[in-house]
């Protein structure tokens, strides 16, 4: 893990222009800013998908096309603290389905916290917790002969490049089987007056978020990084509905890195580009999906169509 981040981190700010991967956001207290960010007026992405697990969890169950008779496997990629899968989940068993929970998470430990507050509020339910990669829990998961309803919520999907976001669901809809179901979670493309708040909160919260990846470095690369030096910047336009964030250079300086025994310069005004969050519609999700096997089958939004559940399901033509 550790040469890999060396590597990321020489490649990201070795290049021009610089950037660093957000999936190094989430160390222990990356997590805990990324869940104060949840709780943010501006950050309306968590609440508003929450809002369509309370009220419209039926119309999610609808779309599964489930058989009461048929047990089938819930399986979570990413499952954080379950707030929004708890909805769902009671609905489920209130409907007397016969299904096995399986959160898929790296942190062992946000699982098993998971699994003990799913014990305290259904102590009825079958969890099943898949510690690891997606995609090698889902290799083993292919096989099981049950119906797969995979939940990939809170546009974890839109800090991925398209290319990268189209590989991914290539790889999943290699583990699906027929008439099995992804649940994905976007946000949706809408103005910049709503958008760009939410990743430049006046709290200065998602500031704190980036500029801990630098902290991060400082402490695990031995880099001398001055976070004092470095701005937050977030930028969005409604006609590339992507946001982006950066770090900018206040001042020009030079920063060495231990670990690399190598020091970089920064330019006056210079970014590092740290993240993009990618907001959706049809035809870019469509794009995203071409080449596998995968149709939406329904669109479920909040009340305010900010954000939308897409129900997307695999339909082998072969
Ligand atoms: C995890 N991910 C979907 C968040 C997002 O909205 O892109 C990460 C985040 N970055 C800044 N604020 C939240």
């Amino acid at each position: 893990m550790i040469e890999t981040f060396k590597r990321d981190v020489e490649r990201g700010l070795g290049a021009n222009p610089k950037f660093l991967s957000s999936k190094y956001f989430y160390d222990k207290k990356g997590d805990e800013l990324f869940v104060k960010i949840m709780h943010l007026p501006e950050y309306y992405l968590t609440r508003s998908e929450f809002e369509i697990f309370k009220k419209k969890s039926d119309d999610l169950i609808d779309g599964f096309d489930l058989d009461n008779q048929i047990p089938f496997e819930l399986i979570e990629l990413g499952a954080g603290d379950g707030t929004k899968t708890k909805e769902l989940l009671k609905e489920l068993l209130k409907q007397d389905y016969d299904f096995t929970y399986k959160p898929i998470d790296i942190s062992k430990h946000a699982l098993e916290q998971l699994e003990g507050s799913l014990k305290e509020s259904f102590p009825e339910l079958k969890v099943e917790k898949q510690v690891g990669e997606y995609f090698e829990v889902l290799t083993d998961l292919k096989n099981s002969g049950k119906k797969k309803v995979i939940l990939f919520l809170g546009s974890n999907i839109g800090n991925l490049t398209d290319e990268q976001s189209s590989r991914f669901l290539k790889e999943l809809s290699e583990v699906m089987n027929d008439g099995d179901i992804l649940l994905l979670g976007v946000d949706l493309i809408k103005k910049q007056e709503i958008v760009l708040p939410a990743y430049d909160d006046a709290s200065g919260v998602t500031a704190a978020f980036n500029l801990n990846l630098l902290e991060r470095i400082n402490r695990e690369l031995g880099a001398n990084f001055n976070l004092d030096q470095f701005v937050h910047e977030a930028v969005y336009t409604e006609e590339e509905g992507i946001a982006k964030s950066y770090l900018k250079s206040m001042e020009s300086q030079e920063v060495y890195i231990r670990a690399l025994d190598r020091t970089f310069i920064f330019a006056k005004g210079e970014r590092i580009h740290m993240e993009i969050s990618r907001k959706y519609n049809d035809r870019i999700l469509e794009r995203i999906m071409e080449g596998t096997s995968l149709e939406v089958r329904d669109k479920i939004m909040d009340d305010r169509a900010y954000f939308a559940d897409y129900i997307l399901v695999f339909q082998d033509r072969a």
